[in-house]
């Protein structure tokens, strides 16, 4: 839906930003199929806002049923083609220029994100280079994707008589659907992996954040990725995101957002078994033990729960404080928090930027109503901010229960709970930080290297920090547990969502 503010002139007129990004905005964004950018097949166009804002930034084209299935013929085509046909060391060569290009335009990245996501400053900044470097992990495995010999007997033959191996083949026409809170990252963690194991692709982005995606894309191409190996296709989730995920001429879907769309992929994908991956929603523990170092624990849980505005799946939202340090720790957060500037995030100060649109934030601050509703304490914020764009302060509840719903669901949103707990076994302390559907992610805190390793083993996540909270990087595998989803992203794992193996056996 357009507002007011669309009849505000466009961000290409902005002077803080680089040349080529005012060039990219104003430029006819159409999908990238086969290699070309092309308008929707019935000419219809998606308005891109600035959060923080409000006003359109730019205007790309928005596909539907028809032009993913122009896309899904083309990533076959490129299947069965140019890319079967590409070495390994060539892949690799090609994945590694990407990587370079990604940071040439570093720049151009952080305001693209900056501006279609609202992340801030410090945040947008890390984003190419970050790129960078998944295609330079994933770059260095295509010429280490190695099969098995299996020193098998099939039906009674002697040693010798049979040789037996695996190969590990790529899965095939990938469909990767991402969300709007790390728009180039999201992209990336599905095209990396999927481009060393061989694959080809058409990413769908989210329909808030799709200007990244579409940058990268022209990039992929003049690194020397054959045209059709990646395909961007902008458009909605029920439209174009639905007519992908029940595609037949799609292998496997890859998919990150809500965990209810989650279950409404699975559902599409049972058309032809197509194999689905699933990163989903997270309601992260962050548990603080007594002897816990504070100094470390306050700026890290006040980032924790919000990084990116809480708009992350491992956002640590509930805060399991010891009785002891309970009030310290609120206390030192809450004043942390209020120290943080807030604001657009292409003013470099500010470190706490807006929510993603309007109904995003509606959605945040009712889950602040039911919280008082329900008879938690509001430490801080709670409210919208009365300034253009879709801004809200960072929100602290106290004295939170495991019933409540501010408790229970991803809010995807700046509200932190905090609960605390006594001396009890530790057993009790990991069941309530598992008592949530979600298993993404979670950290400990404490001095004590006994208790943090048993907390380690209770804690049901697909990631547990220790004295940190949510470590990224391209080795280290990520994913859920439990509704958070299906598979992990990250590190060698994530080849196995990419790849098939077949065994073969021959008759000497
Ligand atoms: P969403 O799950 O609806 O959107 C994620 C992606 O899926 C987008 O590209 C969207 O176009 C697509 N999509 C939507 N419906 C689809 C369908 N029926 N078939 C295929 N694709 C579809 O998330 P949304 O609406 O942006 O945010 C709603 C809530 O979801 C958030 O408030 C948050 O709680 C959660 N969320 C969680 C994320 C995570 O990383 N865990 C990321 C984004 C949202
Ligand atoms: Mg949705």
């Amino acid at each position: 839906m357009d507002t007011p503010t669309d009849t505000v002139p466009d961000a290409s007129d902005d002077e803080r930003l680089a040349p080529a990004t005012r060039e990219f905005l104003v430029r006819e964004q159409g999908l990238l199929i086969d290699g070309r950018r092309v308008p929707a097949a019935d000419g219809r166009t998606l308005p891109v806002h600035d959060p923080a804002t409000g006003r359109r930034i730019a205007t790309v084209a928005c596909a539907s049923a028809a032009d993913v299935d122009l896309a899904v013929r083309a990533a076959r085509r490129a299947f069965e083609g140019d890319w079967a046909r590409t070495t390994t060391p060539e892949r690799s060569r090609a994945m590694w220029r990407l990587a370079e290009l990604c940071e040439a335009h570093h720049r151009t990245f952080r305001e693209l994100e900056i501006l279609d996501n609202g992340m801030p400053w410090n945040l947008g900044e890390m984003m190419a280079p970050l790129a960078a470097e998944f295609l330079r992990y994933y770059g260095g495995w295509p010429t280490k994707i190695e099969g098995r010999t299996i020193p098998a007997s099939p039906m009674g033959r002697r040693p010798g008589e049979t040789l037996t191996y695996t190969l590990r083949e790529p899965i095939g026409v990938v469909g990767a659907i991402t969300p709007w809170n790390s728009p180039l990252a999201m992209a990336v963690l599905k095209l990396a992996p999927a481009l060393a194991a061989g694959c080809t692709l058409v990413l769908k982005p989210a329909e808030l954040t799709p200007l990244s995606a579409l940058l990268l894309g022209d990039l992929a191409l003049e690194a020397g990725i054959p045209p059709g190996v990646f395909n961007v296709v902008p458009g909605f989730g029920e439209d174009a995101g639905a007519a992908l995920a029940a595609h037949e001429g799609v292998d496997k879907i890859a998919f990150t957002g809500s965990t209810e769309v989650g279950r409404a992929i699975v559902r599409a994908a049972a058309g032809n078994l197509k194999k689905v991956s699933l990163e989903l929603g997270g309601k992260s523990p962050v548990v603080v033990f007594a002897d816990a170092d504070l100094q470390a624990v306050i700026p890290a849980a006040t980032f924790a729960a919000f990084f990116l505005q809480g708009q992350n799946c491992m956002a640590g939202t509930r805060l399991f404080v010891h009785e002891r340090v309970h009030d310290a720790v609120v206390e030192g957060i809450v004043a942390f928090t209020r120290t943080l500037p807030v604001g657009p995030g292409l003013d470099p100060r500010n470190v706490f930027g807006p929510l993603i649109s309007r109904e995003q934030r509606e959605r945040v601050l009712g889950y602040v109503q039911t919280g008082r509703a329900q008879g938690a304490t509001l430490a801080l914020g709670g409210r919208a901010l009365d300034a253009p764009g879709w801004f809200a302060e960072p929100t602290i509840f106290t004295g939170t229960r495991p019933d409540m719903s501010i408790v229970r669901e991803e809010i995807f949103g700046p509200v932190l709970c905090v609960q605390r707990f006594g001396d009890g076994d530790l057993a009790s302390v990991a069941r309530a930080a598992n008592e949530t559907i979600y298993g993404l992610s979670g950290s400990v805190w404490t001095r004590d290297v006994s208790v943090a390793h048993r907390m380690v083993r209770l804690i049901d996540a697909g990631q547990v920090s220790v004295n940190c909270h949510a470590a990224v990087d391209p080795s280290i595998p990520f994913g859920g547990n439990r509704q958070s989803g299906w598979g992990r992203e990250m590190g060698e794992e994530a080849l196995d969502l990419y790849l098939k193996s077949k065994a073969v056996t021959v008759a000497l």
